[in-house]
């Protein structure tokens, strides 16, 4: 019978049957997929395999040095940082579009993505941690011939740009399958269960333009949006949980002034796989808990709201 233990085993020999003795590189996102793929390649071929992460400031709160230290401590696996805030930010400046936004993202991504890749003397072989449902939702919609609902942000073009092959051990599995084989590596639990994170980061989570201040002001709300989820013991019940800045404001009052500031909306889901998706019911002490903190707390927000729509009609991300 089948176990994660084998599957890393049957894994691992074809890793190295593919590889052989030659190079591979590893795009970290920061999330877990890429980096389940990222040790389990490390344990088949050791150090020949380098991994790149594009830090392209649009993470959530500490969230760049956490995984910065997972690999580089904990793992002790060769990581090159890229610190990219700056390019990222100069770019989408000015951009309201969502696509627009989406593809100025990955298209930069690849531009960096490569030019390190360069720097190290390059690769044979490009590792990516795609799963099953990332396979199928690139490919098709159900309702319709191929249409694409938002142009998900990888490294897809890289390969052929860059005449590599891909290693992408992860393709037959869904998330849950990702953290049990996650756990099976080692990876501490507290990764292993974190929510996924969209590779566009904070730039899908502010509709309209993206500036570092608004980039700020969200990391702020997420992040004790996320702390009070955990403190209620309600993280590992919900698929994905995430604070959105709206470019909407809205009259408020504050001791004796007025305030006139930014909405923030809280998004949280139940999910198997991302494809569909119904709201994770909060009873209503804990959104009032969590919308007087960040109001209080997060100078440039004077409203929160929750998002009631499942998906479908809704996607997860609001762009
Ligand atoms: P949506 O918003 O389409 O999202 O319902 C479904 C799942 O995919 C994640 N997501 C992405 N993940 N690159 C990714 O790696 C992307 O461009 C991207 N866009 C959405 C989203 O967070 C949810 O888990």
């Amino acid at each position: 019978d089948w176990t994660m233990a084998e599957f890393r085993k049957t894994k691992i020999a074809e890793i190295r049957a593919q590889v052989g003795d030659k190079r591979v590189i590893c795009g970290l996102s920061g999330g877990v997929d890429s980096a389940v793929a990222a040790v389990l390649i490390h344990e088949a071929i050791g150090d020949q395999l380098t991994c790149v992460f594009v830090d392209h400031g649009l993470m959530r709160m500490n969230e760049a040095e956490q995984v910065v230290t997972l690999f580089r401590d904990h793992y002790n696996i060769p990581l090159v940082h890229v610190e990219a805030e700056e390019l990222f930010l100069g770019g989408l400046a000015g951009l309201t579009d969502p696509e627009a936004k989406r593809k100025f993202i990955g298209k930069t991504f690849i531009d960096v993505f490569e030019t390190e890749a360069k720097k190290i003397g390059g690769a044979d072989f490009l590792a990516q941690g795609t799963l099953y449902p990332d396979v199928i939702e690139s490919v098709s919609f159900t309702g319709g011939p191929s249409v694409t609902i938002k142009s998900h942000h990888n490294v897809g073009g890289l390969p052929e740009r860059m005449n590599m092959q891909l290693v992408e051990p992860l393709r037959e599995l869904f998330k849950d399958e990702v953290r049990d084989l996650g756990r099976e590596l080692g990876l501490p639990p507290a990764f292993v269960g974190r929510h996924p994170f969209p590779g566009p980061g904070l730039a899908i989570r502010i509709p309209g333009e993206v500036t570092k201040e608004r980039c700020d002001i969200l990391r702020k709300a997420d992040a004790i949006y996320l702390e009070e989820i955990r403190n209620a013991g309600l993280y590992d019940a919900i698929w994905q949980a995430f604070a959105v800045l709206l470019p909407v404001k809205t009259v408020g009052v504050m001791g004796d002034a007025r305030t006139y500031d930014s909405v923030c909306a809280l998004r949280a889901v139940t999910s198997t796989d991302g494809m569909t998706a119904d709201v994770f019911p909060y009873d209503a002490g804990f959104l009032t808990r969590v919308a007087t903190r960040i109001v209080n707390e997060v100078q440039g927000i004077n409203r929160v709201v929750y998002d009631y729509t499942s998906k479908p009609p809704g996607t997860i991300e609001w762009e």
